[in-house]
């Protein structure tokens, strides 16, 4: 079994196995047409989420099997949400429900000012109880660190502990994994992918370009 790997402190990257790499190059190609980008960017998806899971504590739970033969077993007894930021953030949430019967969904609207690239916060929404719950705040990519800092002073304003945040990633880059951690360094990132750096537009090198216009539109 291929085991997560710690990158640094509080950062999950998934295992680099030959199948996410795969699934990797389709979507970071450029001539891959949007049905091959959702399909296989929600197969992605899907694997963050269980990792995530996998990082819920638990407690151990002695259940009666058939016969009554005991088994050691385990069980998760927080709550958790989900909390997406608007757009890109919200082609996560399905890969959430299809793992997480009924889970509470809250949204955040911030967008990146395409000239500055700084995040600007226009909405949130969120579940009343929030701060009793894990958060697995939802965004596809994070390049200077600034839409998901946003995100979590908004869940932090809210009650939500730190340690109780875990923010699920498919592309990041150094400079914005570094921002994030300077200030959040009790938030949990996990990622797919750490790519090389950013360009002058702010968009992560090699990456996949846009990912909500690629996810949505094109
Ligand atoms: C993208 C992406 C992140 C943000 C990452 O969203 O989904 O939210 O940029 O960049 P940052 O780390 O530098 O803040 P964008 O604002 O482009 O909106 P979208 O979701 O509508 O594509
Ligand atoms: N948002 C994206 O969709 N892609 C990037 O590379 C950076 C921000
Ligand atoms: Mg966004």
């Amino acid at each position: 079994m291929s085991v997560p790997q710690e990158v640094h402190k509080n950062v999950i990257l998934l295992p680099q196995t030959n199948q996410l790499r795969g699934l990797y190059s389709i979507i970071r190609d450029q001539t891959t047409k949007r049905g091959d980008f959702v399909f296989y960017s929600d197969r992605i998806i899907r694997l963050l989420v269980e990792e995530g899971l996998n990082q819920l504590p638990v407690e151990e739970a002695i259940i009666k099997c058939h016969g009554g033969h005991p088994y050691k077993g385990a069980k998760f007894l927080g709550k958790i949400c989900g909390v997406s930021i608007v757009r890109a953030g919200e082609s996560m949430e399905m890969g959430l429900r299809d793992c997480c019967r009924s889970v509470r969904i809250g949204k955040i609207l911030i967008q990146r000012d395409e000239e500055t690239a700084l995040p600007k916060l226009f909405y949130e929404k969120l579940p009343e109880d929030i701060s009793e719950r894990y958060v697995f705040l939802l965004d596809p990519m994070l390049a200077t660190g600034g839409s998901a800092m946003m995100a979590v002073e908004v869940l932090l304003r809210r009650g939500v502990r730190p340690e109780r945040i875990f923010f699920l990633n498919l592309l990041a880059a150094p400079e914005g994994i570094k921002n994030f951690q300077d200030k959040y360094p009790d938030v949990k990132i996990i990622t797919g992918g750490i790519d090389d750096h950013l360009d002058e537009h702010k968009y992560i090198v090699p990456g996949l370009g846009d990912f909500g216009d690629r996810y949505y539109c094109i």
